[in-house]
Formats: structure tokens, C-alpha cells, sequence
């Protein structure tokens, strides 16, 4: 902290995020993915740190170093960071959903590698629960639940439908379809979105756009009271 610098505007506060893909296991060698690669929920996490917040990450599979000061919790399935959020959430203040949680899971996962046969092979899969809705329902509900959502048409009217079904505070809309900015990526840039408000987060290196995100989730916190 630097002399007279104004105190950071998440001292206090207690963040869960959670980051990265999930692996959806077939059998002990295949497994159904995304390409998100954990970076700007590791990048909200290294940034609340920084302003003060005392935060914990509940990280999908990713190839990324810890950042410092934050409490990480691996997880590998939807199911598994499912329980690890739902186990973490009494306390916190701030939930914020980076993670892209799979849609659907194999109806089973083979104890054994599938052999070759036919000329087509059909997955069974069934949908997962969603995690962010069961976070803004859940009696223990954070004060402040935060939304991500990924979208490569119609962002504004997709964004706020997920605001308001999931009954968030906030959403953070990503224009995947753009190229340069959210998946596989190290620049992004946001459309924020609110019941009366909307802020937008120029393109620019994940981490400063962490740091936009924050302010304005620690604007609207302070908003509550
Ligand atoms: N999410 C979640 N659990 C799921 C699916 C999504 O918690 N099973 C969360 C994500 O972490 C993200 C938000 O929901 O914060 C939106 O994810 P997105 O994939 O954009 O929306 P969905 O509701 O899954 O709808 P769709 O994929 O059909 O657009
Ligand atoms: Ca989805």
C-alpha cells in the first residue's frame, strides 16, 4: 500500500470466484472440455487480492500458477465445483462466476477405454446443474452475485435474460465471437450490465480489466447500503 493512496475499495470484503473449464470424463482416456483457459478468473482473483479482498478460487483443470495471497481450491468435473462452491459460500460476500461450467455431463462414465466399433457413436449426455443460479437462490446467498456470460450474438438481450432468470446483481457479457478478446486470450474487454445500468470495460490486458470489474462490483456493493 502506498502512502497516502486512498484505501483499497475491497479491504474487508471476502470473494469466492470460481475460474477456468470443466473436463467432463467419457472414460479413463476422453473427455469433453471448452476452451476457456482459467485466465480472467485468475485475473479477477490476483486483482481482488490486490485491493484488499480475502479470496478464494475454485479452479477448473488450468495450467496456471497461483496467485499470491489467494486460497485455491482444484477441482476437475461441473459436480465437483459444484460442491466445492456450494461448501465455500457461507461467509463470503462477493460470488463471481468466471468458470465455464459444462451444460452437460455423460449420462456415465466408462471404467473402461471405448473400443472402436461401429462407423458413428452416440454420447448420452444429461444436463448439469448451474451453479451460479444455485448460488443466487441459496439461503446463505452471498450480498453480491456476480454473472459471466458468454455470448457470440445478440449479447445485451442474451445478458440481461441471464441476469434476470438467474437473479443476479450483475452480469459481465464477453463477446466471444470477436476476435482478440475472451477465450484462449490474454485481452478482453466487457459489457457489464445491471437491472438499471450498464458499464462498458475497454478492450485491454486481462488484468486491468479485472481491476475495471471490481470497481464497479465494489461500487455496487456499496450501492446496497
Ligand atoms: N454457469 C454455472 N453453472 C452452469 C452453467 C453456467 O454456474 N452449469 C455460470 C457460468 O459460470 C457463468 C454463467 O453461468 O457465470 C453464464 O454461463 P453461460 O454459459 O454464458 O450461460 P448458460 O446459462 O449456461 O446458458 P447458455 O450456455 O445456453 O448460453
Ligand atoms: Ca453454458
Amino acid at each position: 500500500v502506498i502512502a497516502g493512496a486512498p484505501p483499497p475499495r475491497l479491504a474487508g470484503r471476502r470473494l469466492l470466484v470460481s475460474a477456468g473449464p470443466t473436463f467432463e470424463d467419457i472414460d479413463p482416456v476422453r473427455f469433453i472440455g471448452n476452451r476457456s483457459s482459467g485466465k480472467m478468473g485468475f485475473a479477477v482473483a490476483a486483482a481482488a487480492r490486490a485491493m484488499g479482498a480475502q479470496v478464494t478460487l475454485v479452479a477448473g483443470p488450468v495450467s496456471l500458477p497461483t496467485p499470491p495471497g489467494v486460497r485455491r481450491i482444484d477441482v476437475r468435473r461441473a459436480a465437483q465445483m459444484r460442491d466445492a462452491v456450494l461448501a465455500e459460500l457461507p461467509g463470503h460476500d462477493i460470488y463471481l462466476g468466471a468458470a465455464a461450467v459444462a451444460d452437460y455431463t455423460p449420462a456415465e462414465t466408462l471404467p473402461q477405454k471405448i473400443k472402436k466399433s461401429g462407423e458413428t457413436l452416440a454420447i448420452t449426455l444429461v444436463r448439469t446443474a448451474d451453479i451460479l443460479a444455485e448460488v443466487a437462490a441459496h439461503p446463505q446467498r452471498p450480498r453480491l452475485v456476480v454473472g459471466f456470460a458468454a455470448e457470440t450474438q445478440d449479447m445485451e438481450a442474451y445478458a440481461r435474460d441471464k441476469l434476470h432468470r438467474k437473479g443476479l446483481d450483475l452480469i459481465a457479457a464477453n463477446d466471444v465471437g470477436r476476435a482478440g478478446q475472451g477465450f484462449e486470450c490474454d485481452d478482453n474487454a466487457l459489457s457489464v450490465f445491471w437491472r438499471d445500468g450498464r458499464h462498458d470495460i475497454a478492450h485491454g490486458p486481462k488484468s486491468r480489466v479485472a481491476r475495471d470489474l471490481l470497481s464497479l462490483v465494489a461500487e455496487r456493493l456499496e450501492a446496497l447500503r
